[in-house]
C-alpha cells in the first residue's frame, strides 16, 4: 500500500522515503516530560529517523492497518513519541495525509482518522485526506496496490497544482 502510494507520487517527480517502523527500534513515550523543557524526547532511536525526517519533507503520509478500530499499537508509538512537537514547533511539513486498510467489510476508521488529524493539528500541517480500503482479508494484493497507486498520484496532482 505504502510503496505504491509513492510510486503514484513519483509519477508528478515527487520523491518520497516509506519507513516501516515495525522493523525499527522505537520505544514508547514514558510521559517524562523531559521534551517540555527543549522540545527534544532524551529517548535515543531510531525516532531520530522520523524528527529529521519530518523537519525537512512537505508531506507526511500516515499508514496504518485498522486493529481493533483502531492504529496499530505501532504507529499510535511512533504519533505519541511526537509529543515533542507540543512543546517545539520546528520546522515541519506543510501537508499530511493518511493510508488507511481493515481486514472487515467495514471497518471503524474514525478513532484512527481522529487521532491522525489530532497529530496534523499539533504538528500544524494541513489535514489533505486519507485512502481508506476495506476488506483486504478478502482483496487481491494487485487490487489494494493500485488504488493507493490512484491516490498516490491524485495527492501528486493536488500538490503539484499547489507549487505552480
Ligand atoms: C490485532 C488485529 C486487529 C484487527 N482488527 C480489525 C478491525 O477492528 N477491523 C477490521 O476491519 N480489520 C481488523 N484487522 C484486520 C486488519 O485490519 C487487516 O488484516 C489489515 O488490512 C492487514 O494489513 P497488513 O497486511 O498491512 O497488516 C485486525 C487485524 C489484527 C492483526
Amino acid at each position: 500500500m505504502c510503496r505504491s502510494f509513492a510510486k503514484g507520487l513519483a509519477v508528478h517527480d515527487i520523491h518520497s522515503e516509506v519507513f516501516f517502523p515495525i522493523d525499527m527500534d522505537i520505544a514508547h513515550c514514558t510521559g517524562c516530560g523531559s521534551c517540555s523543557e527543549n522540545g527534544k524526547c532524551n529517548i535515543s532511536d531510531d525516532m531520530d529517523i522520523f524528527y529529521m525526517t519530518f523537519g525537512g519533507c512537505d508531506l507526511l503520509v500516515l499508514a496504518t492497518p485498522i486493529h481493533f478500530s483502531g492504529p496499530s499499537s505501532v504507529i499510535k508509538t511512533v504519533i505519541d513519541r511526537f509529543q515533542t512537537i507540543w512543546f517545539r514547533k520546528g520546522r515541519h511539513p506543510a501537508f499530511s495525509a493518511a493510508l488507511l486498510s481493515g481486514g472487515g467489510p467495514s471497518p471503524d476508521y474514525k478513532s484512527t482518522i481522529s487521532i491522525f488529524k489530532a497529530f496534523s493539528a499539533t504538528a500544524e500541517t494541513e489535514w489533505l485526506g486519507y485512502l481508506a480500503i476495506p476488506n483486504t482479508d478478502e482483496k487481491r494484493i494487485q487490487d489494494v496496490s493500485e488504488l493507493s497507486f490512484g491516490y498516490g498520484k491524485d495527492i501528486g496532482r493536488a500538490l503539484f497544482s499547489d507549487r505552480q
